[in-house]
């Protein structure tokens, strides 16, 4: 069959390294792809939030699978778009419909889903312009740390963590006066959970699942967890803190719970749900769901996947997920992120990158880059990430940071400290 991606980071060209593996895939392409993924299909210049030009391309290409990698096109319905033309009916859409991706889209509908049965998740109260005095009232009662979090998506800026009680007042007004437009029409105010963070990601057709490998993500910019917060800095998976009794808590009480929620809700959804978890003591909850998976974490989740990832994907659109059995390494993968100097504020692009002849042993995939003639250069905040496995997660991260210093762009910059908490 023939597959399009859409998406242009690590995430895409991990799907497009792992799809282009699989005998039935016939014809790949990426839409808008990067350097990357030119390796393993076609790049096509469309932006994915372009529906009329997604379907032509799917149309002109015959494709029959489209899987999305971000979650802007899954919030805007382009599973629902293919679902309603006649002419595309024969496509398979992996990811939910726009109901179903409120999930990530909508705060206050996520915690309404979870609270309905019970799954567990910070205390929470939601506000509108109507109602600001009350959630001024409710801000002057909590004690700090405060949680403020847009209800709709802002890019990830639409979280806001505040020490200050009279800050987080003046920051929950200018939410809801606009500070993230439409996004934060409506806030959600949150308990702060005290803990570590981790990431399970299922693989779900509405009915049956698979959980694939677990990972935790490295947000913040700087060595330490401090700074500005990114898309991800690096990955490990497994993780070792996340055993089997811990494991055992989410599958019953979040991940079965979820599962049937989607089903009873009726949210039409055949895609990944990430489901971002903090472990307080010895506890899960559940911090967000994303409609999609992570980025960089699934340049660790799909390397220690060793199905073929285009029969998985199959099963789930056809309903029959059921039959398959998800095989994972036993090996630990790691992967470290290279960023352009100044990410995740301004940062210059267009630098050369050169040294990817040196690297062995490692698995490059690449986020903001592109090609031209011979030369590819930095496109991007994220720019490349390394992905190594080993027998522990030190030994890979021991080949990830050889590697790390090998490849050279002006103003590079890397976290060293991938795992420090493990
Ligand atoms: P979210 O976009 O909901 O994942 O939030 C972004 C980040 O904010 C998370 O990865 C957490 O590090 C942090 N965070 C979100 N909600 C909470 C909470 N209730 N308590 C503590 N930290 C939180
Ligand atoms: N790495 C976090 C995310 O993909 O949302």
């Amino acid at each position: 069959m023939n597959v399009l991606i859409l998406g242009s980071g690590g995430r895409e060209h991990t799907f497009a390294w792992k799809i282009n593996q699989s005998p039935l895939c016939d014809k790949l392409y990426i839409a808008p792809g990067n350097a990357g993924t030119q390796q393993h299909g076609t790049n096509v210049a469309i932006n994915p939030m372009d529906f009329e030009a997604v379907k032509k391309l799917a149309i002109d290409k015959n494709i029959t699978m489209v899987l999305v990698g971000p979650e802007a096109p899954l919030v805007a319905g382009i599973y629902d778009f293919f679902k309603k033309e006649v002419d595309l009916q024969h496509i398979s859409v992996i990811g939910p419909s726009a109901k179903g991706a409120q999930l990530e889209g909508s705060k206050a509908f996520s915690k309404a889903f979870m609270a309905k049965r019970n799954i567990p998740t910070a205390g929470y109260q939601e506000f509108t312009q109507a109602t600001i005095q009350d959630g001024l009232a409710y801000i002057e009662q909590q004690t700090p740390p405060i949680v403020l979090k847009a209800d709709g998506l802002a890019a990830g800026k639409g979280v806001l963590i505040l020490n200050d009680v009279e800050e987080a007042k003046m920051e929950f007004s200018a939410m809801l006066d606009g500070k993230f437009g439409a996004a934060s029409e409506k806030v959600v105010i949150e308990d702060f959970l005290d803990g570590i963070e981790f990431s399970v990601f299922v693989l779900t057709d509405g009915t049956d699942y698979k959980v694939l490998p677990i990972a935790k993500d490295y947000k913040r910019i700087g060595e330490g967890d401090i700074g500005l917060n990114t898309g991800g800095m690096g990955a490990v998976s497994p993780v070792p803190f996340v055993d089997e009794t811990l494991m055992q808590k989410v599958t019953q009480r979040i991940i079965i719970p979820t599962v049937k929620g989607i089903a009873e809700d009726e949210l039409e959804y055949k895609g990944f749900v990430f489901i971002g978890l903090i472990k307080v003591g010895e506890e899960p909850y559940v911090i967000e769901y994303n409609c999609r998976m992570g980025d960089p974490e699934t340049e660790v989740v799909l390397p220690r996947l060793e199905n073929d990832f285009l029969e998985l994907l199959i099963a789930l659109s056809e309903g029959t997920l059921k039959e398959i059995d998800v095989k994972i390494s036993e090996k630990a993968a790691t992967t470290i992120m290279l960023v352009s100097g100044g990410y995740p504020e301004a940062y210059e692009k267009g630098k050369t990158m050169t040294g990817f002849d040196k690297v062995t042993d490692s698995l490059l995939f690449h986020a903001g880059t592109k090609q031209e003639a011979n030369k590819i250069s930095t496109n991007g905040g994220r720019v490349l990430a390394i992905t190594s496995l080993g027998d522990d997660f030190k030994a890979a991260l021991a080949i990830s940071n050889k590697n790390a210093a090998l490849i050279e762009f002006d103003k590079k910059n890397y976290r060293k400290d991938i795992g420090f908490d493990l």
